[in-house]
């Protein structure tokens, strides 16, 4: 079946080098809120989403990250935004709830033009001391458990093709 929306979905890559012009404000808010258009168990709305532009935390983002893997690499591909979800603990669905936010951030920034990554991890960095210390400097509950978060940006080059869909993955009965 035809249909834009459909396209979309098969036409989204994730992007792995960013060009560094910033993301228009509009665009940036047009993703932000398809975000938080998503849906949540028992619409409680447990995530909570941070855009990070200042670069000053957008370079301690990818140091906490790339802390967690053990080497000092930038996780997040050079783009100039990073977006983390992060979701109130006390939801029994908060992965699930972040995670629908998450994948409709990537679908909007998609039709916008605009690339993106999931990148992993922000349990691990908001777990840690270092990560409740940025909670509490951005005025933010430490009961909130990071999900993930998206690198956004312009595309620096072609994506490329999607791997072919496996066997079986969708089952009939
Ligand atoms: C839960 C999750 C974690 C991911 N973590 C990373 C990551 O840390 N770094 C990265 O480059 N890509 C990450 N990805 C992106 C996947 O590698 C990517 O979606 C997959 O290879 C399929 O490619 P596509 O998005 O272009 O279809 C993650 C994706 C998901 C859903």
């Amino acid at each position: 079946m035809e249909n834009n929306f459909l396209s979309l979905i098969k036409t989204r890559r994730s992007v792995r080098a960013y060009k560094p012009q910033p993301v228009p404000s509009e665009a940036l808010d047009a993703v932000l809120e398809a975000g938080t258009y998503a849906p949540t168990g028992g619409g409680r709305q447990s995530p909570t989403i941070i855009a990070i532009t200042d670069p000053k935390y957008r370079q301690e983002i990818a140091r906490l990250n790339a802390e967690v893997m053990g080497n000092n690499t930038d996780p997040y591909y050079g783009a100039p935004v990073v977006i983390l979800v992060l979701a109130d603990g006390s939801a029994n669905t908060f992965v699930e709830d972040g995670s629908c936010v998450l994948e409709n951030m990537m679908l909007a920034a998609h039709a916008l033009g605009l690339g993106t990554v999931w990148v992993h991890r922000e349990r691990e960095i908001f777990d840690s001391e270092s990560g409740k210390a940025l909670l509490r400097e951005w005025k933010l509950p430490e009961t909130l458990h990071g999900v993930g978060a998206i690198a956004l940006g312009y595309p620096a080059k072609e994506a490329g093709q999607p791997a072919a869909r496996k066997q079986n993955y969708i089952v009939r009965i």
